[in-house]
């Protein structure tokens, strides 16, 4: 398969479907390991430390290898700081961030005594404050601020608005920050941004990296100890052929000369940037289909039903996002238009349209790439569909690391 971003040939690809059918993710571990390396090395010397946001892909083999290489971890609401824990991180490893925390999941991060809380409102502070004094200790806190910067990535997935809902103001959070400071159940660590995901350009980057630093400088200045400057994550990737986006060392200059004036160690939250190109989705061809021709081009349109759909791969339906998809083995011919799509009942389970694909019949493989992350963490059950396997490969070796569900295993939780 030619110009495939994984090192995974396609021979291993059909062995893989042919040993745990269809639809399975496939990871190619050294990838992975391989751009966790680069996006640190642009950082260089200056201080900094990554933790990977668990949420692009929360299978425990992945946030394993995420550790393997040095990783920290993000960990959201959810199970999110279980699974950091199960993968081996010590609690002082793991930042905790996401809006609308339950008393229960602030209690659970505040007993453990995560490196830092990132703190979403007054409201959020005053609960952490309350339940550290009920634990007799101190929590440590790093206060989100909004910097009402548009990431210009699409608006599902863009945060640095002051009309969002994530963070505070600058103002309120330079309150806040004082607050804290004299509290003797809190301790302020640091102060976090994130803007937005799937980000392309560097100016946004540049702006959230000036106004951290710029509130940071003035909170020392004041006396507020603070320890870090978490960036957040948001490097985007380069989805389709010729889509331009930030390498890591663009990124590292566009946020770098900011936070160096603080001399604090700048933490980076990135996910989709290291796992997503390393993943993929491997379907089979299940139906084809020729509806009437379509008024405007004149074209029938080929409809390639695939056995994963919006239940394995969301992010088509939900944000009319683009993944290239090939054939494993690519037939001779010329290619054709179609839409592929999935066997949901929704005319939005759609895995690409307007595609050109070689000639393709019922039983062929297609690959769905750079599906690492944001892929299997958001399928779900509907129409009582399991989830797909999932298989890391490393070394021409390869092994299941998330079992395929079943029928029996959904149903297990009806009572
Ligand atoms: N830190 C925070 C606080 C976040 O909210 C996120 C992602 C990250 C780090 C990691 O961002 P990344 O480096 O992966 O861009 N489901 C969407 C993406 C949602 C991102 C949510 N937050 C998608 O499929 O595009």
């Amino acid at each position: 398969m030619s110009g495939t971003p994984t090192g995974i040939p396609s021979d291993e690809l059909s062995a893989i479907a042919s040993e745990f059918g269809t639809p399975t993710y496939v990871y190619d571990a050294a990838l992975m390991r391989e751009r966790c390396r680069a996006l640190s090395a642009a950082c260089g010397d200056y201080p900094h430390v990554m933790h990977y946001a668990i949420k692009a892909n929360a299978t425990l083999a992945i946030v394993r290898l995420m550790r393997e290489c040095g990783a920290r971890a993000d960990a959201n609401p959810g199970g999110e700081i279980e699974v950091a824990l199960r993968a081996g991180y010590a609690p002082s490893d793991i930042v905790f961030t996401g809006v609308g925390k339950s008393a229960a999941e602030l209690r659970r991060a505040v007993s453990l005594g995560v490196k830092a809380i990132n703190a979403e409102s007054p409201g959020e502070v005053e609960r952490i404050a309350a339940i550290a004094h009920d634990l007799g200790t101190v929590a440590r806190v790093a206060i989100r601020i909004n910097p009402d910067v548009d990431a210009g990535s699409h608006p599902h997935i863009s945060t640095g608005l002051k009309t969002n809902k994530f963070g505070m103001s600058v103002d309120a959070a330079r309150a806040m920050a004082r607050d804290i400071g004299r509290h003797p159940s809190l301790n302020i660590v640091g102060l976090h941004v994130h803007i937005g995901s799937q980000i392309t350009k560097t100016l946004p980057l540049t702006r959230a990296a000036e106004t951290l630093s710029d509130l940071a400088l003035s909170l020392l200045a004041e006396g507020v100890p603070l320890q870090h400057l978490d960036i957040g994550g948001g490097l985007g990737i380069s989805y389709q052929a010729g889509q331009a986006v930030v390498s890591p060392e663009e990124y590292a200059a566009a946020i770098l000369p900011a936070i160096r004036r603080t001399g604090l160690t700048l933490v980076l939250e990135p996910g989709r940037w290291i796992v997503g190109p390393a993943g993929m989705l491997l379907t089979t061809v299940v139906d084809l289909k020729t509806q009437p021709a379509d008024p405007e081009t004149g074209e029938p349109r080929l409809f390639v039903i695939a056995d994963a759909g919006m239940t394995d791969l969301l992010r088509p339906a939900l944000y009319g996002a683009w993944h290239d998809i090939v054939a494993v083995s690519p037939r001779p011919g010329p290619h054709v238009l179609c839409d592929i799509v999935g066997p949901v009942c929704e005319t939005t389970d759609t895995l690409g349209s307007g595609r050109r694909l070689p000639p393709v019949e019922v039983g062929d493989l297609l690959v769905v790439r750079d599906a690492g992350a944001y892929g299997a963490v958001m399928a779900s059950n509907y129409n009582r569909r399991p989830t797909a396997a999932e298989v890391l490969v490393e070394n021409g070796a390869w092994r299941v690391v998330r079992r395929r569900q079943t029928v029996d295993d959904l149903l297990q939780w009806d009572v």
